[in-house]
């Protein structure tokens, strides 16, 4: 596959840093008209107390309609197990279609398994406004970005380039964090290190995003680094590290991580587009399989 990189565009990317899970929201925006895009939202949630709330979604709302922009996508990397997506409440307040890889089938079908949804949930990707293919092109007001299908950490999974920007998704960490880990349902190692490598094919000056930051070794926290900066650093993958090797390191890894705290709420929501399931009689419910995962 050969992709439409165009490093003569260069967008503006703001980022918002949701501490209470360590995701971080791009706000992608075109230098040349008022459209823009929103990659990986945020949807507060105390599970503990199964509240829900929208702080960070509206802090982008408000960057956004205080300038007046116009949004075109919510785009999801990929179907997250550690946040839930507010993609729907931002479409309904600022309209944009929700874009997620097309292998989103493949996930609804897993998880529709292990939550024990009913024929109502549809397994088609159909909750979404556009399933992406690798390569699939699409405009965000006059630039072009395109769709790199970067399976792994999830069958699913889509690294999304725009001019010179590239938004990694969970497939690379900031170069002293590695890498996103393998062993979630659907996850490969081998799979992830050949997608990685696809990342870092891309020129090595493109400007990489990352998804999250957990500050190692105490750092503050960052999201920008560069295709070069992570081929000559990066702790997993970085220096020439083989295929066999990563396998190896990455697969011992994921055998000692816990599941992430939100794993539980964040797919049942997040295979829905960000829709919140209902029970028989309509009330928002959450599940709980147990010993599923
Ligand atoms: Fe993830």
């Amino acid at each position: 596959m050969t992709y439409p990189v165009d490093m003569s565009i260069t967008p503006e990317v703001s980022a918002h840093f949701d501490e209470a899970t360590n995701t971080i929201t791009y706000m992608v925006k075109d230098p040349n008209s008022d459209h823009c895009a929103i990659i990986d939202s945020v949807m507060d949630i105390d599970y503990a107390a199964g509240r829900i709330t929208y702080d960070a979604a509206d802090a982008l709302i408000k960057e956004i309609t205080d300038r007046g922009l116009v949004l075109d996508w919510i785009i999801e990397t990929h179907v997250h197990a550690d946040h839930l997506s507010a993609a729907p409440y931002l479409q309904q307040k600022l309209g944009g279609k929700i874009g997620v890889g097309e292998k989103i089938m493949v996930v609804q079908e897993t998880f529709g398994k292990v939550f024990n949804e009913g024929t109502e949930f549809q397994r088609d990707g159909s909750q979404f406004d556009e399933l992406f293919k690798d390569g699939d092109t699409y405009m965000i007001g006059t630039m072009p970005a395109f769709a790199m299908y970067t399976p792994g950490h999830t069958p699913a999974c889509m690294v999304h380039v725009v001019g010179d920007a590239a938004f990694a998704g969970d497939t690379l960490f900031m170069p002293d964090g590695g890498s996103a880990r393998a062993d979630f349902p659907g996850g490969d190692a081998g799979v992830l290190y050949d997608s990685i490598q696809k990342v870092l094919s891309l020129p090595d000056e493109m400007r990489l995003f990352m998804c999250h930051d957990y500050g190692p070794n105490g750092r503050a926290i960052e999201w920008e680094t560069t295709v070069a900066e992570q081929k000559a650093n990066n702790i997993h993958v970085g220096g020439g590290k083989t295929r066999d090797e990563f396998i190896k390191f990455r697969t011992a890894r994921d055998a000692q991580l816990a599941m992430p705290k939100l794993i539980i709420p964040s797919l049942q929501v997040n295979m829905r587009a960000g829709e919140i399931p209902a029970d028989q009689d309509g009330n928002p419910m959450l599940k709980v399989p147990i010993n599923a995962l």
